[in-house]
């Protein structure tokens, strides 16, 4: 087995803002209950115009260019998230004509919001075998296009933005270490879209019934969140045999600022270990961990040297963690 490195991370979210002011004059809310029940300030709209592979090519495009990677060079693309182009074929498939990837195989995953954690988990293997060289692995989602807008329980929680990682064999920077995923296929009713796909076909009764929007049941994916990423956080701890204290930074999914404060609180880590950027963008689904992880990068909280631990849960139910050193 090849040593594997995250060579280069990139980003994006869409300009237009909406903040929980806009949300209040859309439905019976207001800024201070968003803020002290999930911490969410505001999060980012795409335009209309806008699908996932758009904002999946923003994020790749900075990710090349930081790799020094052109996209000939790719041998794979892995783009993970809920809110694909179309319900097929792969939104990969479209990254892969946009970015001009003429080398590259491309797939889809899909493992709800924490997609980013099984899509690198897929990369590391491949890179690790010696298949691969260049794997590119994409978070992207567009949320707010499956959002009811009248539902003020989910509406007010979701915002749009890809953040994407260059896997390759490690040079020193970012080494994948080790990842622990799991799945709890009882609780699919908790998340989902309930119509378009074989289950419940289009149809007009299924748009009159809202069924092609997301439908959350928050109070328990809320507890289920919080138990999942304290198993995820141990696995991963046991299984590299290191101690809490040994972590540097923590990059958890950004779903709910009171999920991640009990999760550190029933793990004994400290809150600021914890990276947080969920009041500024919501939960952004299988995006929110690359992105935030590019963020605590860019803002200087990961050091060479550093053991980070990404951790993420979501629809279906699944849920992991994915250890690495910087
Ligand atoms: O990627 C994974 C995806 N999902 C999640 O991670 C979501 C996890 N769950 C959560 O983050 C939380 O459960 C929510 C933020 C969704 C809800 O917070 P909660 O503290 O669990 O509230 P609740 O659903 O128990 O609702 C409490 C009250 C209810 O009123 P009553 O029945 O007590 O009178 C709701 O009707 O708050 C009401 N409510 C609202 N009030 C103002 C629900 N949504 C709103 C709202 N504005 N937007």
């Amino acid at each position: 087995m090849r040593r594997v490195g995250i060579a280069s991370l990139g980003a994006y979210v869409p300009p237009k803002i909406l903040t929980n002011k806009d949300l209040e004059k859309m439905v019976d809310t207001s800024d201070e209950w968003i803020t002290t029940r999930t911490g969410i300030k505001e999060r980012r709209i795409a335009d209309e115009s806008q699908a996932s592979s758009d904002l999946a090519y923003e994020a790749s495009k900075i990710a090349l260019a930081e790799a020094g990677i052109e996209p000939s060079d790719l041998d794979m693309i892995i783009v993970c998230g809920v809110t694909f182009d179309y319900p097929f074929p792969a939104t990969a498939c479209i990254l892969q004509d946009r970015l001009g990837a003429n080398k590259a195989g491309a797939m889809d995953i899909e493992a709800g919001c924490t997609g980013f954690i099984y899509a690198l988990s897929v990369a590391y293997s491949y890179v690790a075998c010696g298949f691969y060289d260049n794997v590119l692995v994409v978070g992207s989602d567009v949320l707010s296009k499956v959002t009811d807008w009248q539902d003020r329980s989910s509406c007010i929680l979701f915002g749009d933005a890809a953040g994407a990682a260059v896997v390759t064999p490690y040079k020193g920077q970012g080494e994948l270490l080790n990842f622990y995923l799991r799945s709890d296929g009882s609780r699919t009713d908790d998340l989902l879209i309930p119509a378009g796909g074989s289950r419940n076909p289009a149809s007009h009764k299924t748009v009159e019934e809202r069924l092609h929007y997301m439908k959350l049941n928050g109070p328990e994916v809320f507890r289920l969140a919080v138990r999942v990423i304290e198993d995820a956080v141990t696995a991963i701890l046991n299984k590299a045999q290191l101690k809490k204290e040994d972590i540097a930074i923590l990059i958890p999914h950004q779903a709910n600022i009171r999920i991640i404060q009990t999760a550190a609180r029933n793990l004994a880590i400290p809150q600021e270990k914890f990276f947080v950027n969920v009041d500024r963008y919501g939960n952004t689904s299988a995006a929110s961990i690359p992105l935030a992880f590019y963020e605590a990068l860019k803002e200087g909280r990961i050091k060479k040297g550093d053991y980070i631990i990404l951790v993420g849960f979501g629809a279906g139910l699944t849920w992991g963690a994915f250890l690495i050193r910087w």
